[in-house]
């Protein structure tokens, strides 16, 4: 396990009730490394919700996705650093401009803790859905592609799925923060993630960090799902 999240479970918080993300943060911070919050619940409470998680002392990893010109992106970046999230993202698509004016925000704001990575290829895709969009590559072949441009742009890692982990390592090393969702347990629910693994699976490979949402959310224990997922990371 890496040394700056000791425990590797990012919960993914999906939800526009702030009772419910509350409730949630504070029945499962000593069990988890983090929370994710993403496009749902800030666009429902915005920076005003995210004060309030972060009052649960846990880990912020502000999934907004951005995706847009350079320009925007950086002063979007700075504005969201005011909030101190642990983690921020774009988009690895937006292209190489982009990411390194994600990189220049960040350098320029003199903040030191936050680490902003590029999502690759969503894990709701396959290779079918990527063909029907357009592109003639396989996943593994975008990420790899994407995940070199972020490196070069500066970022500290990707959002890519656990099937891709071993080609990034092999070609960028481990020097770069590995961010994986589409974890299900043995015998989970995939729901709309396509590829998907087990969360033992993904770490062996060398996975940083694992974005781990309904498995935990939607269990009738919670407290539970989690231990038993750190459990199995032993
Ligand atoms: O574990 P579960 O499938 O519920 O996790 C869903 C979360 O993972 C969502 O918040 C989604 O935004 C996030 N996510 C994803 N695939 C990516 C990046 C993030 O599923 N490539």
């Amino acid at each position: 396990m890496n040394k700056v999240f000791p425990n590797p479970i990012m919960l993914a918080l999906d939800t526009s009730s702030l009772d419910e993300a509350k409730s949630l943060a504070l029945k499962l911070k000593d069990h988890i490394g983090g929370i994710k919050l993403g496009m749902e619940f800030f666009n429902s409470f915005g920076p005003s919700g995210i004060k309030t998680i972060k009052e649960f002392n846990i880990p912020i990893f502000l999934d907004l996705k951005l995706h847009d010109i350079p320009i925007t992106v950086y002063k979007t970046i700075t504005t969201l650093l005011a909030l101190e999230p642990a983690i921020i993202n774009v988009h690895a698509s937006g292209g190489k401009e982009m990411m390194l004016a994600a990189s220049k925000a960040l350098k320029d704001s003199g903040n030191k803790n936050t680490k902003i990575i590029a999502v690759t290829i969503l894990t709701s895709l396959d290779d079918n859905d990527l063909h029907e969009i357009g592109f003639s590559e396989t996943s593994n072949e975008l990420v790899l592609k994407q995940a070199i441009l972020a490196k070069e742009s500066g970022l500290d890692g990707i959002v890519c799925s656990a099937k891709e982990i071993s080609t990034i390592r092999e070609n960028i090393g481990t020097n770069f923060m590995l961010v994986v969702p589409g974890i299900r347990p043995e015998k989970d629910n995939a729901n709309d993630q396509k590829r998907i693994m087990t969360p033992k699976e993904a770490i062996l490979l060398g996975a940083d960090l694992l974005v781990i949402g309904r498995p935990i959310t939607e269990a009738r224990d919670q407290i539970l799902a989690s231990k038993e997922i750190l459990e199995q990371l032993k």
